[in-house]
């Protein structure tokens, strides 16, 4: 049966079934195909996307207006200093004054009420690019990423080693939908969220996958077929770094770790990488990193979503 998913907003992956996440990763495949056989899918003629940004960001916002380009859209970079949320108009009235402009709001921020605000008040469909708590767009690039590298995603061994922040909340969240196994190691006063690790595994259960968190990097990474890692420290802590850098020294994804792991295991990172820190040059430029590929799928996904969704 054909998946509807026109008007729907990406807020975190729990909120979206097994189908829908199948339905975009299947699209994805397809444009990704026509887009290297150098055919054009202006699927997205006339409309627009308002993107956001209270954060930086070179993969979100370079691959969704050049998605948004290649699907014969428009995209709006929004920076910190170009609305009125600056000098105090609220995020509600945000939403509903671009709602009445464009076809769709992306949007990269701080706090994740930010985005439950917008989707409550937006009358078109929120993505989120990025909060505190979640990454769902890189979620749906990865799991695309790792079908392309291991042909399935059910029963996937996924091991994420480091800070339990929103890649970590994330890619439990993603997951659990397709039935991997999600295995996170994190020093304890780190680990994810305890009602974001529950919520994850029930969804697991219901699609036969499972989730655990773990303070041993190497109980996590025995027969991995997927190692990830993220940044100690994620924008907006940047005053925690030397802190953080003492706490996960010993969560350091490198040669050694990674020889724990199966012998074909790829390893992903969101990226942006602190070379040195969460992950040495040797691995992250290693022929078992699929980094770039994983960096690459972002426009792809990007382009499924705004294709089912606007
Ligand atoms: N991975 C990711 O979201 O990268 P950017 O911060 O560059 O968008
Ligand atoms: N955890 C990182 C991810 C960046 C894509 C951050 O939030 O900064």
């Amino acid at each position: 049966m054909a998946v509807t998913m026109k008007g729907k907003h990406l807020i975190d992956l729990h909120r979206w079934t097994t189908e829908e996440i199948e339905e975009v990763l299947k699209t994805a495949e397809t444009l990704k195909l026509e887009k290297k056989r150098g055919q054009e899918h202006p699927i997205l003629k006339g409309k627009t996307l308002a993107m956001i940004f209270q954060k930086p960001s070179t993969r979100t916002r370079v691959s969704f207006e050049v998605g948004m380009y290649q699907l014969g859209g428009y995209a709006l970079y929004l920076g910190p200093n170009d609305l009125q949320l600056r000098r105090g108009e609220t995020i509600a009235d945000t939403a509903r004054v671009i709602s009445r402009y464009c076809d769709g709001i992306m949007a990269r921020v701080f706090s994740h009420n930010d985005i439950l605000d917008l989707a409550q008040n937006a009358t078109v469909p929120v993505i989120n690019g990025l909060s505190d708590l979640f990454h769902p767009t890189q979620v749906l690039a990865d799991l695309l990423t790792i079908m392309e590298k291991k042909g399935h995603l059910k029963g996937i061994k996924l091991a994420f080693v480091g800070d339990g922040n929103n890649m970590a909340n994330s890619l439990m969240f993603g997951g659990a939908k397709v039935g991997m196994h999600v295995v996170v190691a994190s020093p304890k006063e780190y680990f994810p969220r305890e009602d974001i690790v529950s919520v994850a595994k029930a969804d697991a259960k219901l699609a036969g996958g499972s989730i655990a968190v773990v303070e041993d990097p190497v109980e996590a990474v025995r027969d991995a077929d997927v190692i990830y890692t993220d940044v100690w420290a994620s924008m907006g802590q940047e005053a925690e770094a030397e802190r953080r850098r003492k706490a996960f020294k010993s969560y350091q994804v490198n040669s050694n770790l990674v020889k724990l792991a199966k012998p074909d295991a790829i390893i992903m990172h969101c990226l942006p990488a602190h070379r040195g820190e969460e992950i040495t040059s040797e691995v992250i430029d290693s022929p078992q990193s699929v980094v770039f590929d994983e960096a690459e799928n972002r426009l792809h996904a990007h382009k499924a979503i705004l294709s089912l969704l606007l």
